[in-house]
């Protein structure tokens, strides 16, 4: 999965503290040896979002969400894992290895694209604000877009003719086949050219807001009126949001975001105060940008024109949207007036009246899903049976089962056709199955593990029998008898077992998280755990059919253990507890 040595990742973990990290952005409140707070990835008024100091992982209870360090930036601040293990390095001043899978070099390559990205773009705010940029600076001027907003997400321009970059970077082969890699220069018949020429500048930043491209658009009249860079190592349209690192953080907390055509459209809305836009870099919205936009908001409002384009452009991105939809997230969907974008209607109504625009006119996905379909299944009888197959198309792209239901009813009662039924399930995601997983584990064996991970001392005294506990579960036995091996290996408390583990079995993150997140399993609790953890394995045994000795013997066990659990629960009694 990755190409980092485990120990390079034990040392970046080892020098990042989760609590920091999380405590960004959630308010973490101690709570016995844990701590907990409002969950982040889903709405909620009291804390089911535990953090474990000690074990390093978070896990939430309503959600059902947890992991590590390098998760919570994966899910939470949508990084890749990479990228995570990279900025925690960074971080802690930690110098990133080399290995064979990435060329010697490249990082500094990379580097080197990234510095020059970044020069580029200043390069072009030098310009707009410089002598030839007058034309640039007047027709910002007619845009309304205030200084702030420039200086901000640096809007630039790059003169006309050709050797503007040329002039910044120098003009040597290696420079020019740089310029060219990242996207600035053109190898044509006569050498090298500029790509962006006479153009308002709009510089295009990553998640992490590296600057990896632009999109220029023409001043006046034109063809072609808006030009971006092209596709290059680090600039990817399909997954790229215009907006993305500037809005990340507003959108979060204002649990707002719009999604809109243009970069114009993120601007003005931005210049209104409304820090919320992102925009696709002028192609049609994908599955890979619908996934970042959830990750970001439960509730995101797609603004479209209301003309024809607008509705098949909100048709599509609808359709995109299925795969990933979940009963937990509510997308709207904002027809404007036709011929009208979000700059527009700013400039004329302005922020208040648009706000209200997104509260009160965005009509709910189902019912976006519904109307599309009428509109493009027509009138009568065929009409109806029309709708009704292609809504079955649609649903059997669905995920969320329990969404689907409920859709697929209220098409039925649209159209009066009862769907066909036994579609085929999709085959179970990663994340269904480990709640497949989750389930197969009763309380007492839920307990029992979280009370081993919690103490990992406690592996020492298990009775021998212990060994057996999960034979017949394939991947929990795995990491138990792993932590049994662990331990064994350890000469006291060895609090990092849970850390080790989920870092050995990625799948099983979540539920170690779980465990070790979960109240605390005190010791007469686990005594008694562990006594019915065995008499449920000799009762497992016992229903195989064994011969006369080895089942009395077992009868006999049995009743001992069963006169220990007696004997626990008055002692608790005693206790008060
Ligand atoms: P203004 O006319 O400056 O207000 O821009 P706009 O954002 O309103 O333009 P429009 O609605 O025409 O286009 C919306 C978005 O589509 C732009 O922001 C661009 O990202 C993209 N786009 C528009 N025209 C072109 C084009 O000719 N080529 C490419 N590649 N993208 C375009
Ligand atoms: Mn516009």
């Amino acid at each position: 999965m990755s190409h980092f040595p485990p120990s390079f990742l034990d040392e970046v973990m080892a020098r990042s503290d989760i609590v920091e990290i999380i405590g960004r952005h959630v308010e973490l409140k101690k709570s016995g040896t844990n701590l907990m707070g409002l969950c982040p990835f889903h709405h909620e008024k009291s804390p089911s979002f535990s953090v474990s100091p000690d074990k390093q992982l978070y896990y939430c209870f309503g959600c059902g969400k947890g992991g590590g360090v390098f998760q919570f930036l994966m899910e939470h601040d949508g990084y890749s894992f990479p990228e995570a293990v990279e900025y925690l390095a960074e971080k802690s001043g930690l110098e990133i290895p080399q290995d064979s899978e990435r060329k010697p070099g490249d990082e500094a390559r990379q580097q080197q694209a990234f510095d020059m990205l970044d020069r580029a773009s200043d390069a072009m705010s030098r310009a707009l604000h410089g002598e030839q940029g007058g034309k640039a600076r007047e027709y910002l001027k007619n845009r309304g877009l205030p200084a702030a907003i420039i200086r901000d997400y640096r809007l630039g321009y790059t003169p006309a003719g050709y050797g503007f970059m040329n002039k910044v970077f120098g003009s040597d082969a290696r420079t020019n086949s740089q310029l060219e890699a990242v996207g600035l220069l053109f190898k044509g018949d006569h050498g090298y050219g500029d790509r962006f020429r006479d153009r308002l500048m709009f510089t295009i930043c990553d998640r992490r807001g590296r600057v990896v491209g632009f999109g220029g658009r023409v001043l006046g009249e034109g063809e072609p009126k808006y030009l971006n860079s092209p596709e290059t190592r680090w600039f990817h349209k399909s997954s790229l949001l215009y907006g993305f690192s500037e809005h990340r953080d507003s959108i979060r907390k204002t649990k707002q975001l719009v999604i809109v055509e243009g970069y114009m459209d993120v601007l003005a809305l931005a210049a209104h105060g409304l820090k919320i836009g992102l925009a696709p870099l002028g192609t049609a919205i994908g599955e890979a940008q619908i996934r970042e936009i959830f990750r970001l908001c439960d509730s995101p409002v797609f603004a479209f024109d209301g003309d024809r384009a607008g509705r098949q452009a909100a048709w599509r991105a609808l359709d995109r949207m299925l795969p990933l939809l979940k009963a937990e997230l509510t997308p709207r969907f904002l027809y404007l007036p036709e011929g009208e974008d979000p700059d527009s209607l700013l400039k004329a109504k302005g922020g208040e009246a648009f706000q209200q625009r997104i509260d009160e006119d965005s009509k709910p996905v189902l019912e976006t899903w519904l109307t599309g379909l009428k509109l493009l299944a027509g009138q009568g009888a065929d009409g109806r049976a029309r709708m009704a197959k292609k809504a079955d198309a649609m649903l059997a792209t669905m995920t969320d089962n329990y969404l689907q239901q409920a859709w697929r009813q209220e098409v039925e009662q649209a159209t009066g056709i009862s769907l066909q039924q036994g579609r085929q399930r999709p085959a179970l995601r990663p994340n269904e199955l480990q709640s497949k997983q989750q389930s197969e584990l009763n309380h007492v064996q839920e307990r029992f593990l979280a009370g081993l991970l919690q103490r990992p001392a406690r592996f020492h005294s298990l009775p021998d029998i212990a060994a057996g506990f999960f034979v017949d579960k394939d991947g929990i036995n795995l990491i138990y008898s792993r932590a049994f091996s662990m331990q064994a290996d350890a000469e006291d408390d060895n609090t990092d077992i849970a850390r080790q583990l989920a870092q050995e079995f990625p799948d099983y993150q979540t539920m170690i998280s779980r465990w070790v997140n979960q109240a605390t399993v005190q010791d007469i609790e686990y005594k008694s755990l562990v006594l019915d953890m065995e008499a449920n394995d000799i009762r497992r045994r016992m229903k195989r059919g064994l011969n006369l000795d080895e089942s009395v013997r077992l009868q006999k066990r049995l009743s001992v253990l069963q006169q220990q659990q007696r004997q626990l629960s008055e002692q608790l009694s005693d206790t008060g507890a």
